[in-house]
């Protein structure tokens, strides 16, 4: 069995099966998931594949982080459904903190909503957030979000003003198992290479 992790944009004969592998998981237009990868190059953003006897299994994005020149943040990690659990994440993993320090990173970022544990086996440890958005559109987004706040306040008040507030709803159900993935919170998750 030959197994390597590759740039995308080294192997665009790959591109379509890699698109069908992350959609597996994550859809959205085919266009837009070509777009993505196209983006690939030998700095970042780059898109690693995994292939196994030439055959794309798995794929794992590294972008930027534009307040951290030293680091980047790891993205759209998947493995083909039906090969799960037999160490290909783990060792696409790998190979992605291979390029991250042949590019001289110092560290990898990470979210994650489920797969914490996985992340855990590999030396990842929680932290606080970061943003994968330079100031320019944190500036943007937090305007928004002030924009729509205050929208949402009027919103709020109209609704209250016209009708009584209907009772709250019950609490859901608790399960003793994977309580991580079944939070609506991400968790973000860093290393130091
Ligand atoms: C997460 C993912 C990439 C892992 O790939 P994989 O090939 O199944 O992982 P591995 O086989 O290398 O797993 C390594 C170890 O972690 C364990 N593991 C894998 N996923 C796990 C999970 N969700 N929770 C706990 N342990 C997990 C495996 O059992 C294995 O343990 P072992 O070494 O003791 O046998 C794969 O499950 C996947 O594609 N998931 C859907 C997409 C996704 O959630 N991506 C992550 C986004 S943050």
């Amino acid at each position: 069995m030959s197994l390597e992790v590759v740039p995308i944009h080294r192997h665009p004969e790959y591109l379509h099966d890699c698109c069908k592998i992350i959609n597996q998981e994550w859809k959205r237009s085919e266009s837009a998931r070509m777009h993505s990868l196209q983006q690939s190059n030998d700095n970042l953003p780059t898109s690693l594949i995994l292939l196994k006897d030439k055959v794309v299994i798995g794929h794992v994005k590294l972008s930027v982080i534009p307040s951290i020149k030293t680091a980047c943040f790891i993205e759209s990690l998947v493995i083909d459904k039906s090969l799960r659990g037999n160490g290909f994440g783990s060792m696409l993993m790998r190979g992605a903190e291979k390029s991250c320090r042949a590019l001289g990173l110092k560290t990898i970022y990470l979210s994650t909503k489920g797969q914490e544990q996985f992340y855990r086996r590999l030396g990842y440890t929680e932290c606080s957030p970061v943003s994968i958005y330079g100031n320019f559109m944190s500036s943007i987004s937090s305007n928004l979000f002030k924009r729509n706040d205050e929208k949402s306040k009027e919103m709020h008040q109209v609704e209250t003003n016209t009708r009584s507030a209907p009772p709250p709803p019950p609490p859901p159900p608790t399960s003793p198992h994977n309580t991580e993935a079944k939070t609506n919170r991400k968790t973000y998750m860093k290393k130091d290479l």
